[in-house]
């Protein structure tokens, strides 16, 4: 597997090597994806083979240029125009009714598409230079956290893949917002990402929130959404939001003979942090956007260390901090508690 430097003439071989039906990774604002040729088959499926992801979890498309979109659903609804507008290209996934060329294991029986274009000059190049819309989906190992370095898609994908295009750390450092659009009356988060429910609102009036995001009884519209999901191999337990509760569990935890991974911003570290105990900072507490950004790095870190059990800080479910504590939650919930 190679590792390519973001340079035009490489980004060129890049675009070949997904000409040619292979798969490579490359750095979007959200994540960084594994990408093949959304037209051919065999590459898509390479996709899959890759990542050890379950065949029935749809793809998302990737476009560079809004011309690219009408070749793939079958009508723009207005509220789907009113999203490209405002959040394009960023991270928003709009699902929508499919048609055109589409490989098969794309959306594996779906008749709709999720679709978006990425706010990384990277990913519209490598986009805009293999002429096709790619597939991609994010470029870890089903089930581990999403990959927000190139380190952590060779950690995960080494001699999988043909490459991967190292465009250094992403932004947002969690996935997209999926918002369903099928039925334009009732748009739908089916995930919560970079794009806000309140943002969202503002654009489009009333946006509705998959039921399943509320009560995990329900079944999810996103398929992607039932898998256990964001886990590293060490347990995860989300703490207490009250400081002295959170002090006193960690010391409980100590007496049991745990190494403890702290994952909490820099004001709880001043206080929960003590000897022996390995820490990964959040960022500043008043902002969210760092929390979201630091989470799977975090993760990961805590999991690769000689941590027995990690303990993540909660944050308030507004904003960014929504799709924060979705992916918190889905990384603890294997545990079926919290603490
Ligand atoms: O930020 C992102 O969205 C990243 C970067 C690489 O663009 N991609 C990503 O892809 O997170 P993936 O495959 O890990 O997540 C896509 C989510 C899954 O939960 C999948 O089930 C859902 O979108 N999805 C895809 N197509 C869908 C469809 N037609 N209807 C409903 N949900 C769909
Ligand atoms: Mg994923």
């Amino acid at each position: 597997m190679r590792t390519i430097k973001w340079q035009p003439s490489e980004i060129d071989e890049a675009a070949d090597w997904l000409k040619k039906g292979e798969v490579v990774a490359f750095p979007t604002e959200t994540v960084y994806g594994l990408g093949a040729d959304a037209t051919n088959e065999s590459a898509v499926q390479k996709i899959y083979a890759a990542k050890g992801r379950p065949r029935d979890n749809p793809l998302i498309i990737h476009i560079s240029s809004l011309s690219q979109m009408k070749e793939f659903v079958t009508e723009i609804p207005e509220k789907a125009e009113l999203v490209m507008s405002h959040f394009w290209p960023g991270p928003c996934t709009i699902v929508l009714k499919k048609k055109g060329p589409l490989a098969q294991s794309v959306t594996n029986g779906l008749d709709t598409v999720g679709i978006r274009m990425p706010d990384h000059p990277v990913a519209l190049s490598l986009i805009e230079k293999a002429g096709v819309p790619l597939a991609a989906p994010s470029a870890n190992s089903s089930g581990k956290p999403s990959p927000t370095t190139a380190q952590h898609v060779i950690n995960d994908l080494n001699g999988k893949i043909s490459g991967v295009i190292d465009g250094g750390p992403t932004g947002v450092g969690l996935e997209s917002t999926v918002l369903d659009l099928t039925d334009p009356k009732r748009p739908t988060i089916l995930r919560p990402g970079g794009v806000s429910y309140e943002e969202l609102t503002e654009v489009l009036g009333r946006v509705y929130i998959d039921g399943h995001l509320e009560d995990a009884t329900q079944a999810p519209k996103s398929p992607g959404m039932k898998y256990r999901h964001y886990s590293p191999d060490k347990p995860v337990y989300i703490l207490p939001v009250n400081g002295e509760q959170a002090a006193a569990i960690i010391e409980g935890l100590k007496n049991e003979g745990h190494q403890i991974g702290l994952l909490v911003s820099d004001q709880s570290l001043k206080f929960l942090r003590s000897k022996d105990t390995v820490v990964f900072s959040l960022g500043d507490k008043s902002k969210p956007s760092e929390a979201a950004s630091r989470l799977y790095d975090g993760l990961r870190v805590l999991d690769q260390s000689e941590v027995t059990v990690i303990l993540a800080e909660p944050y308030d479910s507004s904003g960014i901090g929504r799709a924060y504590m979705n992916r918190l939650e889905k990384a603890a919930e294997w545990l079926g508690q919290s603490l």
